[in-house]
């Protein structure tokens, strides 16, 4: 099966932490295709989409949360502004996960369940080449560590 979304080089920030978090974001994008994909073959009770759309929002935030640590220690220009995309893009996501659970029938939650996949995958790489690379260059002009020194996970 195709992946819905994989890794390009092009996506990278420079800072090996940040990418490896953004190939994390991008892994759990494409399970959650895998299981929309599997999901008209089932007829569970509960919404599997729904658990692992919880574990990607859940990631989300810790990153955003990262991202945004380290703009404020960088002193970076447009935090507030970035910062408001990330808040924005949570709010989204849950509308998706409160439509998806108030869903009556299968083939209503798929036809969400694949809006939402589209909207996560065009979100997260415009998002990455257009907004995050912004906010590298700064860190990276003031002495940000473009590779891991030490792992620590
Ligand atoms: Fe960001």
């Amino acid at each position: 099966m195709a992946a819905a979304i994989s890794w390009k080089d092009e996506y990278s920030v420079n800072i090996q932490e940040i990418d490896e978090q953004h190939k994390m974001l991008i892994q759990m994008i494409d399970d959650l295709f895998v299981v929309i994909s599997r999901n008209k073959e089932q007829t569970l009770e509960e919404c599997e989409v729904c658990k692992v759309l919880e574990r990607l929002i859940d990631y989300t935030r810790i990153h955003f949360a990262v991202e945004e640590s380290l703009m404020r220690i960088f002193d970076y220009p447009d935090y507030e502004a970035h910062k408001a995309m990330h808040d924005q893009f949570i709010d989204e996501v849950m509308m998706f996960e409160r439509r998806l659970k108030s869903n009556k029938n299968k083939s209503s939650e798929q036809l969400v369940a694949i809006e939402m996949l589209f909207r996560l995958k065009e979100w997260l790489v415009n998002h990455i080449v257009g907004i995050d690379k912004a906010y590298s260059r700064h860190m990276l002009n003031r002495g940000a560590a473009k590779s891991w020194i030490r792992k620590f996970w």
